[in-house]
């Protein structure tokens, strides 16, 4: 079995890498789809109304949360879809001619980490972060960046899965994790050592007091928790300052 480790990203890079093909239809798969409605509302929260002009989506996978929001605007956005998986990066841009993105929109695919990221202080109007902090080695370097690349007025979201607080939700969603969701993902992917490791740390998420201290200590203000679907995800919503 192979053991993926958040303190060796390489580890991470490589097992996204292995199952950015079959990510999205596995995905809807096992959320019930329940996580395009997390995702709007992500977007709803963190997209200010005028629409921003530079837009960066962290961890972007294969794009889902930039393009939740390129598809139902047409006011011009240069978005910077960052992810450390050369694959996933793929599979974002074969999305974004699928889903007939064109200018004026202008895309920008890079491969980075989340926690160095390759954009001038102040360049960002509002930034995401979408089932993928719980994998960065240091959350609060990676907050600390989006801190850097916004400006002064721009917006962050974070959104995680977390565990329910409700103890009765909380036993069946720690039923579902550990018994169906790697049943499930084994007869989905290729790789089931990657889908026991995305069940284990959901498990090993940090908490989302922890981000919020780690967002107040970065200089975030504004700063607003959301409990999607009795607690199985949150969103975090952070302002920087004008
Ligand atoms: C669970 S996926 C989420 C993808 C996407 N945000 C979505 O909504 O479906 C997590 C993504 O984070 C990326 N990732 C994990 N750690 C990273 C890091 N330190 N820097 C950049 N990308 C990272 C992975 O390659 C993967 O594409």
């Amino acid at each position: 079995m192979t053991q993926y480790n958040k303190q060796d990203p390489s580890t991470i890079q490589a097992m996204f890498n292995s199952i950015a093909k079959s990510y999205d239809r596995t995905n809807a798969v096992l959320s019930f789809q329940l996580h395009k409605r997390w995702n709007r509302e992500l977007v709803r929260l963190v997209v200010t109304p005028q629409s921003p002009a530079v837009f960066l989506d962290l961890c972007c996978g294969t794009g889902e949360i930039a393009y939740t929001h390129l598809t139902q605007t047409d006011v011009p956005c240069q978005t910077h879809f960052l992810d450390f998986s050369q694959e996933m990066l793929t599979c974002a841009k074969e999305k974004a001619i699928r889903l007939n993105i064109h200018p004026p929109h202008q895309l920008v695919f890079t491969q980075a980490d989340a926690q160095a990221i390759p954009l001038p202080d102040a360049s960002v109007d509002c930034a995401t972060i979408a089932y993928g902090i719980r994998n960065v080695k240091d959350p609060s370097k990676c907050i600390r960046e989006v801190f850097r690349v916004l400006k002064p007025g721009g917006t962050f979201g974070i959104l995680e899965l977390t565990e329910p607080t409700n103890p009765v939700l909380r036993f069946g969603h720690s039923v579902y994790l550990r018994v169906f969701l790697p049943i499930i993902g084994r007869c989905m992917s290729a790789n089931q050592d990657a889908y026991q490791y995305l069940c284990n740390s959901i498990h090993a998420f940090v908490q989302p007091v922890i981000l919020e201290k780690a967002l107040i200590k970065a200089g975030f203000t504004r700063i607003v928790r959301q409990s999607l679907s009795g607690g199985i995800a949150t969103i975090l919503f952070a302002k920087k300052e004008c």
